[in-house]
């Protein structure tokens, strides 16, 4: 719900209905607060420490098909879309070449971009995770937050859009990596899309490494029907699905 939509709400259920009785008056008031501020999930502080070194890391990183039954937790999810897009250097001032159609974010991140312009969005799906309800959800970076856009169980829907690969359905969650190819194009012109989908490798590196310090699989997938999953995900018009990256817990050998 809008804010704008709340605020109309507030003064009804305050002004216009005084017929309710006043525990009435408050569980609505803190049903209407509650759905909307159940809308941003401030998710828990990263750890910027792990018993885990980058080289063994790197030396264990494989791509992860199958899961260990069981949920995620909150603390896991932070973690994975800190390493994927988390902010490390706020700054306020906009790139000398900013198109001003897109929300600032504010800062440099985890993974490098060209002209620091971040065009990628992630959208995190969640089927099975300690904390957060089924659905999609957007990751600010800004706030390092996640926004709800969708409800209800959405990986059915990807799994037939990426050629029923099985770790989708299996993963009890998923990153979708969507690009805004204007962000960079605006600077770059036609070199923006090889740049674009660059920033993508690195994103997913960051993933599959945190990833292994978490105990949490993973796979890069690129087979899927692009048009079809922008639809499952309700997408704007200029995010383009560019990988899926489902998570789930290694399964202990
Ligand atoms: C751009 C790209 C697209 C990929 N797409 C898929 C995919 O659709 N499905 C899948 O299961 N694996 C996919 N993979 C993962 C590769 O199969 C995997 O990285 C490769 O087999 C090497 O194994 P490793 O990652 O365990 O070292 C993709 C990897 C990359 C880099």
């Amino acid at each position: 719900m809008k804010k704008m939509d709340l605020s109309f709400v507030l003064i009804f259920l305050i002004g216009v209905a005084p017929g309710l009785s006043g525990f009435a008056n408050e569980s609505i008031l803190e049903k209407a607060t509650q759905s909307f501020e159940s809308k941003i999930i401030q998710l828990p502080n990263p750890c910027y420490e792990s018993e885990t070194s980058v080289e063994k890391a790197l030396s264990m990183r494989r791509s992860i098909r199958t899961y260990a039954e069981g949920s995620l937790s909150i603390s896991d999810i932070s973690q994975i879309l800190w390493a994927a897009q988390g902010i490390t250097k706020k700054t306020e001032k906009l790139p000398t070449k900013w198109n001003t159609k897109y929300e600032w974010q504010g800062g440099y991140r985890t993974a490098p971009s060209a002209g620091a312009l971040y065009p990628m969005e992630l959208y995190l799906v969640v089927g099975n995770v300690e904390g957060l309800a089924k659905g999609v959800y957007k990751y600010i970076p800004q706030s390092h937050s996640l926004k709800k856009v969708i409800d209800g169980d959405k990986r059915t829907e990807i799994y037939d859009a990426a050629l029923k690969q099985s770790s989708i359905k299996e993963g009890a969650a998923l990153i979708v990596m969507a690009g805004v190819y204007e962000r960079t194009s605006f600077k770059y012109g036609e070199r923006a899309e090889r740049y674009v989908h660059m920033e993508v490798g690195f994103i997913g590196e960051n993933i599959y490494l945190q990833g292994m310090t978490l105990g949490i699989g993973t796979v890069m997938i690129g087979a899927f029907k692009d048009e079809q999953l922008k639809k499952v995900l309700d997408l704007p018009e200029d995010e383009h699905p560019l990988a899926i990256m489902p998570l789930g817990k290694i399964p202990k050998e």
